[in-house]
Protein backbone atom coordinates (compact mmCIF):
# COMPACT_ATOMS: atom_id res chain seq x y z
CA UNK A 1 0.00 0.00 0.00
CA UNK A 2 1.17 3.20 -0.58
CA UNK A 3 2.62 5.35 2.37
CA UNK A 4 0.42 8.29 2.22
CA UNK A 5 -2.80 5.58 1.69
CA UNK A 6 -1.71 4.32 4.92
CA UNK A 7 -0.90 7.85 6.43
CA UNK A 8 -4.96 8.82 5.53
CA UNK A 9 -6.13 5.83 7.37
CA UNK A 10 -3.94 6.25 10.70
CA UNK A 11 -5.21 9.86 10.83
CA UNK A 12 -9.18 8.99 10.20
CA UNK A 13 -8.05 6.09 12.92
CA UNK A 14 -7.56 8.28 15.72
CA UNK A 15 -10.60 10.32 15.03
CA UNK A 16 -12.68 7.46 13.55
CA UNK A 17 -11.46 3.69 14.12
CA UNK A 18 -14.59 2.20 12.58
CA UNK A 19 -14.70 3.85 9.22
CA UNK A 20 -11.08 3.51 9.02
CA UNK A 21 -11.14 -0.03 9.64
CA UNK A 22 -13.36 -0.22 6.60
CA UNK A 23 -11.57 1.66 4.51
CA UNK A 24 -8.72 -0.45 4.91
CA UNK A 25 -10.20 -3.32 4.68
CA UNK A 26 -11.34 -2.14 1.37
CA UNK A 27 -8.15 -1.42 0.66
CA UNK A 28 -6.95 -4.95 1.35
CA UNK A 29 -9.81 -6.06 -0.96
CA UNK A 30 -8.78 -3.90 -3.60
CA UNK A 31 -5.15 -5.37 -3.43
CA UNK A 32 -5.98 -8.91 -3.27
CA UNK A 33 -8.50 -9.18 -6.27
CA UNK A 34 -8.90 -8.74 -9.59
CA UNK A 35 -10.74 -6.02 -10.59
CA UNK A 36 -12.63 -6.70 -14.26
CA UNK A 37 -15.51 -4.32 -14.11
CA UNK A 38 -14.90 -2.78 -17.48
CA UNK A 39 -15.75 1.08 -15.58
CA UNK A 40 -13.26 0.61 -12.97
CA UNK A 41 -9.76 1.99 -12.19
CA UNK A 42 -6.83 1.80 -10.12
CA UNK A 43 -6.36 6.04 -9.43
CA UNK A 44 -2.67 7.04 -8.90
CA UNK A 45 -1.60 8.42 -5.83
CA UNK A 46 -1.47 11.73 -6.71
CA UNK A 47 -5.18 11.76 -8.32
CA UNK A 48 -6.13 10.01 -5.19
CA UNK A 49 -4.38 12.30 -2.79
CA UNK A 50 -5.65 15.40 -4.65
CA UNK A 51 -9.06 14.26 -3.60
CA UNK A 52 -8.22 14.45 0.00
CA UNK A 53 -6.70 18.03 0.64
CA UNK A 54 -8.23 21.38 1.72
CA UNK A 55 -10.21 22.67 -1.40
CA UNK A 56 -13.25 20.06 -0.37
CA UNK A 57 -13.69 23.47 2.70
CA UNK A 58 -14.25 25.95 -0.24
CA UNK A 59 -17.54 27.10 -2.19
CA UNK A 60 -16.73 28.26 -5.33
CA UNK A 61 -19.92 29.00 -7.26
CA UNK A 62 -19.15 30.01 -10.72
CA UNK A 63 -16.55 30.11 -12.68
CA UNK A 64 -13.36 31.23 -13.12
CA UNK A 65 -13.02 34.58 -12.58
CA UNK A 66 -16.57 34.89 -12.36
CA UNK A 67 -17.63 33.04 -8.61
CA UNK A 68 -20.14 34.14 -6.12
CA UNK A 69 -17.94 33.71 -3.09
CA UNK A 70 -14.72 35.25 -2.07
CA UNK A 71 -11.12 33.34 -1.42
CA UNK A 72 -11.14 31.60 -4.59
CA UNK A 73 -7.58 32.56 -6.06
CA UNK A 74 -6.31 29.42 -6.04
CA UNK A 75 -9.27 27.58 -7.11
CA UNK A 76 -9.95 30.10 -10.41
CA UNK A 77 -6.40 28.88 -11.20
CA UNK A 78 -6.77 25.20 -10.65
CA UNK A 79 -10.13 24.99 -12.45
CA UNK A 80 -8.47 26.87 -15.25
CA UNK A 81 -5.42 24.24 -15.58
CA UNK A 82 -8.20 21.34 -15.64
CA UNK A 83 -10.38 23.26 -18.12
CA UNK A 84 -7.29 23.60 -20.43
CA UNK A 85 -5.86 20.34 -20.20
CA UNK A 86 -9.56 18.81 -20.99
CA UNK A 87 -9.79 21.08 -23.94
CA UNK A 88 -5.94 19.50 -24.82
CA UNK A 89 -6.80 16.06 -24.42
CA UNK A 90 -9.79 16.10 -26.54
CA UNK A 91 -8.82 18.81 -28.97
CA UNK A 92 -11.34 20.86 -28.61
CA UNK A 93 -12.22 24.31 -27.54
CA UNK A 94 -14.47 24.69 -24.34
CA UNK A 95 -14.90 22.40 -21.19
CA UNK A 96 -17.06 22.41 -18.58
CA UNK A 97 -15.30 19.88 -15.87
CA UNK A 98 -17.67 20.64 -12.86
CA UNK A 99 -20.46 18.09 -13.09
CA UNK A 100 -20.25 15.81 -9.96
CA UNK A 101 -20.90 12.54 -12.28
CA UNK A 102 -21.20 11.37 -15.87
CA UNK A 103 -25.27 11.36 -15.30
CA UNK A 104 -24.79 15.42 -14.50
CA UNK A 105 -23.10 15.90 -16.93
CA UNK A 106 -25.55 14.05 -19.34
CA UNK A 107 -28.33 15.96 -17.33
CA UNK A 108 -26.83 19.15 -18.22
CA UNK A 109 -26.61 18.34 -21.84
CA UNK A 110 -30.17 17.51 -22.03
CA UNK A 111 -30.74 20.94 -20.04
CA UNK A 112 -28.75 23.20 -21.96
CA UNK A 113 -30.27 21.62 -25.86
CA UNK A 114 -33.19 20.35 -25.32
CA UNK A 115 -36.74 21.88 -23.60
CA UNK A 116 -38.90 19.60 -21.73
CA UNK A 117 -40.78 16.86 -23.56
CA UNK A 118 -38.34 17.00 -26.91
CA UNK A 119 -37.35 13.55 -28.83
CA UNK A 120 -34.10 12.05 -28.61
CA UNK A 121 -32.57 9.33 -30.19
CA UNK A 122 -30.41 6.84 -28.05
CA UNK A 123 -29.67 3.18 -28.02
CA UNK A 124 -32.00 1.25 -25.04
CA UNK A 125 -30.19 0.46 -21.75
CA UNK A 126 -30.82 -3.73 -22.13
CA UNK A 127 -28.98 -3.46 -25.58
CA UNK A 128 -25.73 -1.76 -24.14
CA UNK A 129 -27.03 2.14 -23.11
CA UNK A 130 -26.77 3.92 -20.32
CA UNK A 131 -29.93 5.05 -17.59
CA UNK A 132 -29.15 8.26 -18.22
CA UNK A 133 -30.03 7.85 -22.03
CA UNK A 134 -33.54 7.74 -21.79
CA UNK A 135 -34.74 4.91 -18.96
CA UNK A 136 -38.10 5.34 -17.66
CA UNK A 137 -37.59 6.45 -14.32
CA UNK A 138 -34.58 8.15 -14.93
CA UNK A 139 -34.61 12.10 -15.70
CA UNK A 140 -33.79 11.27 -18.79
CA UNK A 141 -36.90 8.89 -19.82
CA UNK A 142 -39.29 11.37 -17.42
CA UNK A 143 -38.55 14.89 -18.54
CA UNK A 144 -37.98 14.03 -22.13
CA UNK A 145 -39.26 11.57 -25.27
CA UNK A 146 -36.54 8.80 -25.93
CA UNK A 147 -36.42 6.68 -29.30
CA UNK A 148 -34.39 3.85 -29.32
CA UNK A 149 -32.38 2.76 -32.63
CA UNK A 150 -31.79 -0.88 -32.66
CA UNK A 151 -28.58 -3.12 -32.88
CA UNK A 152 -28.30 -5.91 -35.66
CA UNK A 153 -30.51 -8.95 -33.68
CA UNK A 154 -30.42 -11.37 -36.67
CA UNK A 155 -28.07 -14.37 -35.64
CA UNK A 156 -27.32 -14.60 -39.18
CA UNK A 157 -26.25 -11.06 -40.08
CA UNK A 158 -22.21 -10.03 -40.37
CA UNK A 159 -22.99 -7.31 -37.95
CA UNK A 160 -24.74 -9.32 -35.83
CA UNK A 161 -25.09 -7.17 -31.81
CA UNK A 162 -23.47 -4.04 -33.45
CA UNK A 163 -25.38 -0.86 -34.32
CA UNK A 164 -28.04 -0.66 -36.84
CA UNK A 165 -26.45 2.27 -38.64
CA UNK A 166 -29.25 2.07 -41.61
CA UNK A 167 -31.80 1.52 -39.08
CA UNK A 168 -30.54 4.79 -36.62
CA UNK A 169 -31.34 6.64 -39.95
CA UNK A 170 -34.67 5.14 -40.84
CA UNK A 171 -35.78 5.57 -37.05
CA UNK A 172 -34.10 9.02 -37.31
CA UNK A 173 -36.19 10.23 -40.66
CA UNK A 174 -39.54 8.89 -39.11
CA UNK A 175 -38.88 10.84 -35.39
CA UNK A 176 -37.22 13.80 -35.97
CA UNK A 177 -34.87 13.79 -32.58
CA UNK A 178 -33.76 17.10 -31.72
CA UNK A 179 -30.62 15.67 -29.80
CA UNK A 180 -29.37 11.67 -31.08
CA UNK A 181 -27.15 10.44 -28.75
CA UNK A 182 -24.25 7.91 -29.51
CA UNK A 183 -21.97 6.29 -26.78
CA UNK A 184 -22.48 3.21 -24.64
CA UNK A 185 -21.78 1.07 -21.15
CA UNK A 186 -21.53 -2.06 -22.62
CA UNK A 187 -21.01 -1.77 -26.09
CA UNK A 188 -17.53 -3.85 -27.28
CA UNK A 189 -17.03 -2.09 -30.77
CA UNK A 190 -15.75 0.79 -32.74
CA UNK A 191 -18.36 4.01 -32.61
CA UNK A 192 -19.20 5.19 -35.90
CA UNK A 193 -18.63 9.00 -35.24
CA UNK A 194 -19.06 10.33 -38.28
CA UNK A 195 -21.89 8.03 -39.63
CA UNK A 196 -24.23 9.31 -36.45
CA UNK A 197 -23.35 13.02 -37.90
CA UNK A 198 -24.20 12.14 -41.64
CA UNK A 199 -27.97 11.51 -39.79
CA UNK A 200 -28.00 14.02 -37.27
CA UNK A 201 -27.11 16.84 -40.27
CA UNK A 202 -29.51 14.94 -42.80
CA UNK A 203 -32.74 15.54 -39.38
CA UNK A 204 -31.56 18.63 -38.28
CA UNK A 205 -30.38 17.16 -35.15
CA UNK A 206 -27.88 17.81 -32.61
CA UNK A 207 -24.94 14.64 -31.85
CA UNK A 208 -24.40 14.17 -28.23
CA UNK A 209 -21.39 11.76 -27.64
CA UNK A 210 -21.19 10.30 -24.68
CA UNK A 211 -17.90 8.50 -24.72
CA UNK A 212 -18.05 8.14 -20.47
CA UNK A 213 -16.46 4.49 -21.28
CA UNK A 214 -13.81 4.87 -24.05
CA UNK A 215 -12.80 8.20 -23.08
CA UNK A 216 -9.29 7.23 -22.31
CA UNK A 217 -8.98 5.18 -25.22
CA UNK A 218 -10.15 7.97 -27.07
CA UNK A 219 -7.15 10.21 -25.87
CA UNK A 220 -4.62 7.46 -25.55
CA UNK A 221 -5.50 7.50 -29.40
CA UNK A 222 -6.88 3.53 -29.23
CA UNK A 223 -10.40 4.92 -30.75
CA UNK A 224 -11.31 7.54 -33.04
CA UNK A 225 -12.55 11.03 -31.92
CA UNK A 226 -15.72 11.74 -31.13
CA UNK A 227 -14.35 15.37 -32.89
CA UNK A 228 -15.04 16.99 -35.25
CA UNK A 229 -18.49 14.54 -35.27
CA UNK A 230 -19.97 15.69 -32.52
CA UNK A 231 -21.56 18.68 -31.40
CA UNK A 232 -21.31 18.05 -27.35
CA UNK A 233 -19.42 15.00 -25.88
CA UNK A 234 -19.94 14.24 -22.32
CA UNK A 235 -17.77 11.61 -20.17
CA UNK A 236 -17.29 10.48 -17.04
CA UNK A 237 -13.53 10.97 -15.76
CA UNK A 238 -13.27 7.54 -13.66
CA UNK A 239 -13.36 4.71 -15.96
CA UNK A 240 -10.31 4.48 -18.62
CA UNK A 241 -9.46 8.19 -18.31
CA UNK A 242 -8.40 6.80 -14.27
CA UNK A 243 -9.09 10.04 -12.90
CA UNK A 244 -11.70 10.85 -9.93
CA UNK A 245 -14.92 10.02 -9.83
CA UNK A 246 -17.18 12.82 -11.48
CA UNK A 247 -18.29 13.82 -15.29
CA UNK A 248 -16.86 16.41 -17.73
CA UNK A 249 -18.79 17.88 -21.14
CA UNK A 250 -16.56 19.09 -24.18
CA UNK A 251 -17.51 21.26 -27.21
CA UNK A 252 -16.44 22.93 -30.10
CA UNK A 253 -19.31 25.46 -30.41
CA UNK A 254 -19.14 28.43 -28.28
CA UNK A 255 -23.38 29.15 -28.40
CA UNK A 256 -23.66 25.72 -27.01
CA UNK A 257 -20.81 25.69 -24.48
CA UNK A 258 -22.73 29.02 -22.98
CA UNK A 259 -25.66 26.86 -22.21
CA UNK A 260 -24.24 24.36 -21.35
CA UNK A 261 -22.10 26.44 -18.67
CA UNK A 262 -25.71 27.85 -17.37
CA UNK A 263 -27.34 24.04 -17.55
CA UNK A 264 -24.33 22.66 -14.95
CA UNK A 265 -24.40 26.03 -12.49
CA UNK A 266 -26.65 27.19 -12.26
CA UNK A 267 -28.95 25.17 -13.75
CA UNK A 268 -28.21 21.83 -12.35
CA UNK A 269 -25.68 21.92 -9.28
CA UNK A 270 -24.74 24.44 -6.69
CA UNK A 271 -20.74 24.71 -5.46
CA UNK A 272 -18.47 22.58 -7.29
CA UNK A 273 -16.58 20.00 -6.05
CA UNK A 274 -13.16 21.34 -6.16
CA UNK A 275 -10.93 18.89 -4.40
CA UNK A 276 -12.41 16.65 -7.64
CA UNK A 277 -11.66 19.30 -9.97
CA UNK A 278 -8.06 19.60 -8.86
CA UNK A 279 -8.04 15.39 -8.60
CA UNK A 280 -9.48 15.74 -12.32
CA UNK A 281 -6.94 18.37 -13.10
CA UNK A 282 -4.26 15.79 -12.07
CA UNK A 283 -5.58 12.59 -13.91
CA UNK A 284 -6.04 14.48 -16.82
CA UNK A 285 -2.24 15.97 -17.14
CA UNK A 286 -1.47 11.72 -16.45
CA UNK A 287 -3.75 11.24 -19.58
CA UNK A 288 -1.45 13.73 -21.62
CA UNK A 289 1.82 12.05 -20.69
CA UNK A 290 3.17 9.24 -23.60
CA UNK A 291 3.09 6.70 -21.24
CA UNK A 292 -0.90 7.01 -21.26
CA UNK A 293 -0.70 6.31 -25.23
CA UNK A 294 1.22 3.10 -24.43
CA UNK A 295 -1.30 2.06 -21.72
CA UNK A 296 -4.47 2.64 -23.29
CA UNK A 297 -3.20 0.22 -26.46
CA UNK A 298 -2.32 -1.95 -24.07
CA UNK A 299 -6.00 -1.81 -22.39
CA UNK A 300 -7.57 -2.89 -25.78
CA UNK A 301 -5.04 -5.69 -26.55
CA UNK A 302 -5.55 -7.14 -23.18
CA UNK A 303 -9.21 -6.97 -24.21
CA UNK A 304 -8.48 -8.76 -27.15
CA UNK A 305 -6.43 -11.32 -25.61
CA UNK A 306 -9.39 -12.00 -22.72
CA UNK A 307 -11.87 -12.70 -25.53
CA UNK A 308 -9.83 -14.73 -26.89
CA UNK A 309 -9.15 -16.86 -24.25
CA UNK A 310 -12.51 -17.41 -23.08
CA UNK A 311 -13.75 -18.28 -26.90
CA UNK A 312 -11.03 -21.28 -26.57
CA UNK A 313 -12.76 -22.34 -23.03
CA UNK A 314 -16.11 -22.04 -25.01
CA UNK A 315 -17.74 -18.95 -24.10
CA UNK A 316 -19.36 -16.89 -26.96
CA UNK A 317 -18.09 -13.30 -26.68
CA UNK A 318 -21.13 -10.91 -28.14
CA UNK A 319 -20.57 -9.12 -31.75
CA UNK A 320 -17.90 -12.16 -31.74
CA UNK A 321 -15.11 -10.26 -29.91
CA UNK A 322 -13.77 -6.65 -29.35
CA UNK A 323 -12.15 -3.52 -29.99
CA UNK A 324 -12.59 -1.56 -27.08
CA UNK A 325 -12.17 -2.34 -23.23
CA UNK A 326 -14.66 -4.38 -22.80
CA UNK A 327 -16.62 -7.60 -23.90
CA UNK A 328 -19.74 -8.77 -23.20
CA UNK A 329 -19.63 -12.68 -22.01
CA UNK A 330 -22.58 -15.02 -23.40
CA UNK A 331 -22.72 -17.60 -20.49
CA UNK A 332 -25.06 -19.74 -22.49
CA UNK A 333 -21.76 -20.57 -25.06
CA UNK A 334 -20.80 -23.10 -21.92
CA UNK A 335 -24.30 -24.02 -20.16
CA UNK A 336 -27.67 -22.69 -20.98
CA UNK A 337 -28.31 -23.36 -16.69
CA UNK A 338 -25.87 -20.70 -16.08
CA UNK A 339 -27.00 -17.04 -15.62
CA UNK A 340 -24.70 -13.74 -15.03
CA UNK A 341 -25.84 -13.61 -11.58
CA UNK A 342 -24.28 -16.52 -10.30
CA UNK A 343 -21.26 -16.63 -12.16
CA UNK A 344 -20.81 -12.57 -10.61
CA UNK A 345 -21.32 -14.22 -7.19
CA UNK A 346 -18.86 -17.51 -7.63
CA UNK A 347 -16.43 -15.42 -9.62
CA UNK A 348 -16.82 -12.73 -6.73
CA UNK A 349 -15.66 -15.95 -4.03
CA UNK A 350 -12.99 -16.62 -5.89
CA UNK A 351 -11.63 -12.90 -6.09
CA UNK A 352 -12.59 -11.86 -9.63
CA UNK A 353 -14.81 -9.17 -9.62
CA UNK A 354 -17.12 -7.92 -12.44
CA UNK A 355 -20.81 -7.93 -13.00
CA UNK A 356 -23.90 -9.34 -14.56
CA UNK A 357 -24.76 -7.54 -17.56
CA UNK A 358 -27.34 -8.81 -20.23
CA UNK A 359 -26.70 -9.56 -23.72
CA UNK A 360 -28.53 -8.46 -26.57
CA UNK A 361 -32.13 -10.26 -26.68
CA UNK A 362 -31.37 -11.75 -23.43
CA UNK A 363 -34.54 -13.64 -22.57
CA UNK A 364 -33.87 -13.21 -18.56
CA UNK A 365 -34.42 -10.04 -16.70
CA UNK A 366 -31.95 -7.55 -15.49
CA UNK A 367 -31.46 -9.30 -11.85
CA UNK A 368 -30.39 -12.35 -13.22
CA UNK A 369 -29.34 -11.61 -17.35
CA UNK A 370 -27.43 -14.15 -19.49
CA UNK A 371 -24.04 -12.17 -19.35
CA UNK A 372 -20.97 -10.89 -17.61
CA UNK A 373 -19.29 -7.95 -18.59
CA UNK A 374 -15.43 -7.85 -18.53
CA UNK A 375 -13.31 -5.03 -19.14
CA UNK A 376 -9.17 -4.51 -18.68
CA UNK A 377 -8.99 -1.25 -18.01
CA UNK A 378 -7.75 -2.07 -13.88
CA UNK A 379 -5.86 -4.90 -14.50
CA UNK A 380 -3.95 -2.47 -17.01
CA UNK A 381 -3.14 -0.29 -14.91
CA UNK A 382 -1.96 -2.96 -12.65
CA UNK A 383 0.24 -4.17 -15.18
CA UNK A 384 -1.00 -7.48 -16.16
CA UNK A 385 -0.09 -7.95 -20.25
CA UNK A 386 -1.82 -10.32 -22.97
CA UNK A 387 0.29 -13.84 -21.71
CA UNK A 388 -2.28 -12.88 -18.48
CA UNK A 389 -5.30 -12.97 -19.65
CA UNK A 390 -4.83 -16.66 -20.54
CA UNK A 391 -4.46 -17.14 -17.12
CA UNK A 392 -7.36 -15.11 -16.24
CA UNK A 393 -9.39 -16.93 -18.41
CA UNK A 394 -8.47 -20.04 -17.22
CA UNK A 395 -9.34 -18.85 -13.72
CA UNK A 396 -12.52 -17.89 -14.56
CA UNK A 397 -13.68 -20.89 -16.56
CA UNK A 398 -12.28 -23.29 -13.64
CA UNK A 399 -14.96 -21.13 -11.24
CA UNK A 400 -17.85 -21.22 -13.40
CA UNK A 401 -17.27 -24.95 -14.49
CA UNK A 402 -17.14 -25.43 -10.64
CA UNK A 403 -19.78 -23.64 -9.87
CA UNK A 404 -22.14 -25.48 -12.38
CA UNK A 405 -20.75 -28.74 -10.60
CA UNK A 406 -22.09 -28.03 -7.54
CA UNK A 407 -21.70 -26.03 -3.97
CA UNK A 408 -19.20 -28.91 -2.72
CA UNK A 409 -17.00 -28.29 -5.73
CA UNK A 410 -17.60 -24.23 -6.09
CA UNK A 411 -16.11 -24.20 -2.83
CA UNK A 412 -13.36 -26.18 -3.08
CA UNK A 413 -12.17 -24.80 -6.36
CA UNK A 414 -13.11 -21.06 -5.39
CA UNK A 415 -10.75 -21.82 -2.26
CA UNK A 416 -7.52 -22.51 -4.55
CA UNK A 417 -8.45 -19.98 -7.14
CA UNK A 418 -8.78 -17.55 -4.74
CA UNK A 419 -5.19 -17.73 -3.59
CA UNK A 420 -3.60 -18.26 -7.23
CA UNK A 421 -5.33 -14.91 -7.88
CA UNK A 422 -3.88 -13.41 -4.24
CA UNK A 423 -0.65 -14.53 -5.44
CA UNK A 424 -0.67 -12.80 -8.88
CA UNK A 425 -2.39 -9.72 -7.53
CA UNK A 426 0.61 -9.84 -5.45
CA UNK A 427 2.99 -9.74 -8.25
CA UNK A 428 0.82 -6.67 -10.04
CA UNK A 429 1.02 -4.07 -7.29
CA UNK A 430 -1.90 -1.25 -6.81
CA UNK A 431 -0.58 2.65 -8.06
CA UNK A 432 -1.17 3.43 -4.47
C1 LIG B 1 -22.16 5.65 -21.07
C2 LIG B 1 -22.29 6.15 -19.65
N1 LIG B 1 -22.74 7.39 -19.44
C3 LIG B 1 -22.90 7.90 -18.21
C4 LIG B 1 -22.58 7.15 -17.11
C5 LIG B 1 -22.88 7.74 -15.75
O1 LIG B 1 -21.82 7.99 -14.98
P1 LIG B 1 -22.00 8.22 -13.39
O2 LIG B 1 -22.16 6.89 -12.79
O3 LIG B 1 -20.75 8.95 -13.03
O4 LIG B 1 -23.20 9.09 -13.21
C6 LIG B 1 -22.08 5.87 -17.26
C7 LIG B 1 -21.72 5.07 -16.06
O5 LIG B 1 -21.58 3.92 -16.06
C8 LIG B 1 -21.95 5.34 -18.57
O6 LIG B 1 -21.53 4.08 -18.78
Amino acid sequence: MHPLHNAAVDLIAASDPAIAGLIAKEADRQEHTLELIASENHTSPAVMAAMGTCLTNKYAEGYPGARYYGGCIFHDQIEQLAIDRAKQMFGCKFANVQPHSGAQANAATFMALMDPGATFLSLVLKDGGHLSHGMKINFSGRYYNPVHYPLHYAKDHPEHERINYDAVREVALQCKPKVIMCGYSAYPRTIDFAKFRAVADEVGALLVSDVAHIAGLIVGGSHPSPFPHSHVVTTTTHKTLRGPRGGLIVTNDEELAKKIDKAVFPGMQGGPLMHVIAAKAVAFAECLAPSFKTYASQVVANAKALAAALTSHGYRITTGGTDNHLMLVDLRGKSTDLTGADAEKWLEQAGIICNKNGIPEDPRPPKFTSGIRLGTPAITTRGLGEPDMKTVAALIDRVLTAGLSGPAQLESTAASVRSEIRALAQLFPMPH
